[in-house]
């Protein structure tokens, strides 16, 4: 299907042709990194090598359900830093804005917890935030909503919220998706999407946790997948028509929409 080999000119051809009207991206925490969100898993500057100040007993288990029911202060103390409303969007966010303004957007798949994506004015209705965002919080026992004006001071304390129902008080925690816990239903009504793609382009993720890394593997052999990032991840490289652009997302993002013609164009969306 690719005309012109694995690159970036062809792929850009291949959506200058017309090919390409229902795309989906699948992202992760290396969109983020160039706002200044430290993403999970990179040596030295992630997330996980600079927990030590936390003594936690693994790194992963200050986002592990069972570990914050024993002790939710450790992920109290990274949410302060995570809050959304700190940073701001990157290129790579206008660029599934700028997918999204073209009609040519069917979904975008998050792992991202920061709401860039609805920041840089991507519709929510194209957003499966498959991993939950801050948007709302709940008690983890009787499930009861939580206020945000309360929510927003606890974490501004770094004060572990509990439930407001006496007979209740359980841990009260936002709704992202813990180790542990069951994706929301949105992923799962959505999830068959990749399959009815004629483009996929995976970005700043190293597509290691389940079932998100799975979604790739789900588009149809016929269909070409990007791979934006760093690394090289998951399986994404081993079809035919799999274009590896590695390096920095927003490089790679410049470089694709140069190739389009829309570098003008996004550059300026992203100053809006
Ligand atoms: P990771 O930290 O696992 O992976 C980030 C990927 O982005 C790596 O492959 C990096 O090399 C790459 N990367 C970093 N900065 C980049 C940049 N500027 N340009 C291009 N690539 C860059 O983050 P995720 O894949 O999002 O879940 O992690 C998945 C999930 O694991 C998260 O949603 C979170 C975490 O535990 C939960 O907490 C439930």
């Amino acid at each position: 299907t690719l005309d012109g080999g694995r690159t970036v000119e062809a792929i850009a051809k291949y959506i200058r042709d017309g090919k390409a009207k229902k795309i989906v991206v699948m992202s992760g925490a290396g969109i983020s990194t160039s706002a200044g969100i430290p993403d999970f898993r990179s040596p030295n500057t992630g997330l996980y090598a600079n927990l030590a100040r936390l003594n936690l007993p693994y790194a992963e288990a200050v986002f592990d359900i069972s570990y914050f029911r024993t002790n939710p202060l450790p992920f109290y103390i990274l949410a302060q830093e995570l809050y959304p409303g700190r940073y701001r969007p990157t290129i790579t966010h206008s660029f599934i804005k700028l997918l999204s303004d073209k009609g040519l957007l069917l979904k975008h798949f998050t792992q991202n917890i920061d709401c860039l994506e609805r920041q840089a004015g991507v519709p929510g209705e194209k957003i499966v935030e498959a991993h939950g965002s801050f948007a709302r919080q709940s008690c983890v026992v009787c499930k009861s909503p939580y206020p945000a004006d309360r929510m927003l001071e606890a974490v501004r304390k770094m004060d572990v919220p509990h439930c407001l129902r006496p007979e209740c008080e359980g841990l009260v925690k936002p709704e992202i998706v813990f180790f542990g816990e069951s994706l929301p239903d949105e992923f799962h009504d959505n999830k068959h999407l990749p399959s009815e793609a004629d483009l996929c382009i995976v970005m700043g993720t190293s597509l290691t946790v389940q079932p998100f890394a799975s979604l790739p593997g789900f588009c149809s052999e016929s269909t070409p997948r990007v791979l934006i990032n760093l690394e090289q991840v998951g399986s994404m490289g081993s079809r035919p028509d799999d274009v590896l652009i590695l390096g920095d997302c927003d490089a790679g993002v410049r470089r694709l929409a140069s190739a389009l013609g829309w570098l003008d164009e996004l550059e300026a969306l992203w100053k809006e």
